[in-house]
């Protein structure tokens, strides 16, 4: 009978959670009445690794049983969806390595004695930008404006969430375990906060390309790009396999806008010279990352047409969170006019010559994912949460949505 509660991640992958505990998966949510619950990342992985909770959760997993902090996975797939779970039992169910491990912790009451396959450190919540959709505990830059913010008008409060304890950027231990055990270790993911302003970053690199253990590892990055430099490219390129997922939410003026307060010709060199590296490399790839909200919501077609032109894949993220600037919640005339333009992208887009067949395919499944997103009921109350919202910080950053997106901005009016 199929196991509809088993996980890979439980058997394979560990990440460090935005508030510095350990956890297996960016699904699961370590807080509980408020407050940060877990294995602190200050401890030795080990210690999380074969905690009784993850042993406990192994079991249950091979028993088919549900895990506590999965119900995100389950629910979907109970709505007739499908989960990350389930697309990476897809993956890995005929991998002889992981069935390996099931049998390990089936034998050993759920302990594991191998050193997880995958592993994403996420840096702490240092950050050079603060985009609008970001959250605190991503950019201690957020937090403080948030603050600020809050303390001139408190009325903030109920949509500027601030986190009021210190989230830890320190790896030493985390990346200590990894040191120790670096030949099992077949993929590294970074993200953050920035990774590249993030000193833990630079030393993990340093350490496995010196002891030889990067030529066997596919190393993954997520970032602004806007610290990017020659020489950590080239640092890269000594792996066996690189992905650079960098974020650019529009181009131009929204980008200013919304990953303030980064300048677009600083970005656009940074990705040029990146992209030079890539065509250099044949182990480096670059996937651009586009978080889909309101106030990108007509440069999606530009980003779209800019990417795919230059045989790079756009990874076009719907937000959900914060709802004030999801697309669900948008006014009819301004969903009517985007879902005409889609529906004219989508006509037209296989005449347009990119080369890559399959980015073209990727791209227009997700364009319809988008249309569905828009069709959900919208919240009425949001909308004037997304003008509280973009007018508060329209004042503090000396910028006006009028001027710099005047396409949405007219909507709003
Ligand atoms: C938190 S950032 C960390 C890495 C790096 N600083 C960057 O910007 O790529 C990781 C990704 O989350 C995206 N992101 C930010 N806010 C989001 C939100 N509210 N919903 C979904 N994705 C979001 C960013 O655009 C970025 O692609
Ligand atoms: S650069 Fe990344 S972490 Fe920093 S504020 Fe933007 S999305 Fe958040």
């Amino acid at each position: 009978m199929e196991n509809k509660t088993i996980c890979p991640n439980f058997f394979n992958n560990v990440m460090n959670d935005s508030f510095g505990v350990y956890k297996t998966c960016c699904l699961h949510v370590p807080l509980k009445d408020n407050k940060v619950v877990g294995v602190p990342v200050s401890e030795d992985l080990n210690v999380f690794w074969n905690s009784e909770y993850m042993k406990q959760s192994r079991l249950k997993a091979l028993n088919g049983e549900e895990i506590k902090g999965c119900e995100e996975c389950y629910r979907s797939e109970k709505n007739g969806g499908t989960s990350l779970r389930k697309d990476l039992v897809e993956i890995y169910e005929d991998d002889d390595e992981y069935n390996e491990r099931l049998k390990l912790a089936s034998e050993n009451g759920g302990h594991l004695n191998k050193f997880p396959s995958a592993l994403e450190l996420r840096v702490g919540n240092l950050c050079n930008l603060k985009c609008r959709m970001c959250q605190p505990q991503d950019s201690d830059l957020i937090n403080k404006e948030y603050k600020e913010l809050i303390s001139i008008d408190n009325s903030l409060s109920t949509i500027l969430p601030v986190v009021d304890f210190e989230i830890s950027d320190d790896l030493t231990n985390y990346i200590q375990s990894i040191k120790n055990n670096a030949s099992e270790i077949k993929v590294i993911r970074f993200s953050g906060g920035e990774p590249l302003i993030n000193k833990s970053f630079y030393e993990l690199l340093d350490f496995l390309i010196e002891n030889r253990f990067a030529e066997g590892i596919e190393f993954r990055l997520n970032t602004n790009l806007t610290k990017m430099k020659e020489d950590t490219l080239e640092k890269l390129s000594k792996f066996k396999k690189v992905t650079i997922d960098f974020s650019i939410d529009g181009l131009e003026s929204v980008y200013e806008y919304i990953r303030y307060p980064m300048v677009w010709d600083v970005t656009k060199t940074k990705l040029n010279m990146t992209h030079s590296f890539m065509r250099k490399y044949e182990n480096i790839k670059m996937n651009a990352n586009f978080t889909v909200q309101i106030y990108n919501i007509f440069s999606m077609f530009d980003l779209v047409d800019f990417f795919l032109s230059r045989s790079m894949l756009p990874i076009l993220h719907i937000l959900q969170n914060p709802s004030y600037l999801n697309i669900r919640n948008m006014p009819d005339n301004l969903k009517q006019d985007v879902v005409a333009k889609i529906d004219e992208t989508l006509a037209t887009i296989d005449e347009k010559g990119y080369m890559d067949k399959f980015q073209v395919e990727w791209v227009s499944e997700r364009l319809r994912a988008i249309k569905n997103q828009m069709s959900l009921d919208r919240n009425e109350f949001q909308i004037d949460l997304f003008k509280k919202f973009t007018n508060a910080l329209d004042v503090k950053r000396n910028q006006n949505i009028s001027i710099m997106i005047p396409e949405i901005a007219k909507y709003y009016e």
